[in-house]
């Protein structure tokens, strides 16, 4: 408990340029995978899905990430495509995590996509307490549609988060935190 505290008041986001490998695979990210399915899920609609982009895969992933960088700025250089192809390619996995929220007579959208929020935050605290670091991150081409159609995404699905995971290859700086008297009241004092 004490061990799960101390991450939780620690960790902090690594951006992709700063995780290399290894990252969660096979029977841990498996594992890991179960772990961020575990969450709150009001209905148990299961209102999300994930998708690994990993080894040889990610690489194909990237090039549609280049290709329609390139399609939406013809004036681009080939530096700032490269700088696009290489967003999913720092660290040695990255996981898409899918809200699928539909209308439901009983649950609202709002509670479903929470659901898929809860998700990617309990991907990163996994992945965290297996020794990895990562973040949460989405980038213009989580609302590009022509490459989440080539990501295989439908119509009505859309992208919570890319959750990019490996291990730091720099000291983690801290960022400023919320203050806690500007963000918290108690209800009747
Ligand atoms: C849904 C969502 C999408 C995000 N997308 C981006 C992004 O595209 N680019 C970015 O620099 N940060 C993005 N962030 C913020 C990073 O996760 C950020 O670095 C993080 O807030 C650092 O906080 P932490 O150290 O407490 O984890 C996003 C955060 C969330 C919750």
């Amino acid at each position: 408990m004490t061990d799960t505290l101390a991450l939780l008041k620690q960790r902090r986001s690594v951006p992709p340029q700063f995780l290399a490998a290894p990252g969660p695979e096979g029977a841990q990210l498996d594992e890991l995978l179960a772990i961020a399915a575990r969450v709150p899920d009001h209905g148990k609609l299961v209102p999300w899905r994930l998708v690994v982009f990993e080894g040889a895969a990610r690489e194909q992933a990237a090039e549609v990430v280049a290709r329609v960088f390139r399609e939406r700025n013809p004036q681009a250089s080939d530096d700032q495509v490269e700088f696009e192809r290489k967003r999913l390619l720092h660290a040695p996995v990255v996981v898409a995590v899918i809200s699928r929220a539909r209308e439901h007579v009983k649950i609202p959208l709002w509670e479903q996509e929470l659901s898929a929020g809860a998700v990617c935050m309990t991907m990163l605290i996994g992945a965290y307490a297996m020794g990895y670091a990562g973040s949460w991150l989405t980038n213009w081409f989580a609302f590009d549609r022509e490459v989440l159609a080539a990501f295989g995404l439908a119509e009505d699905e859309r992208i919570a988060g890319f959750i990019h995971l490996g291990t730091p290859t720099a000291p983690i700086t801290d960022r400023d935190r919320p203050v806690m008297a500007e963000i918290v009241t108690r209800y009747g004092a």
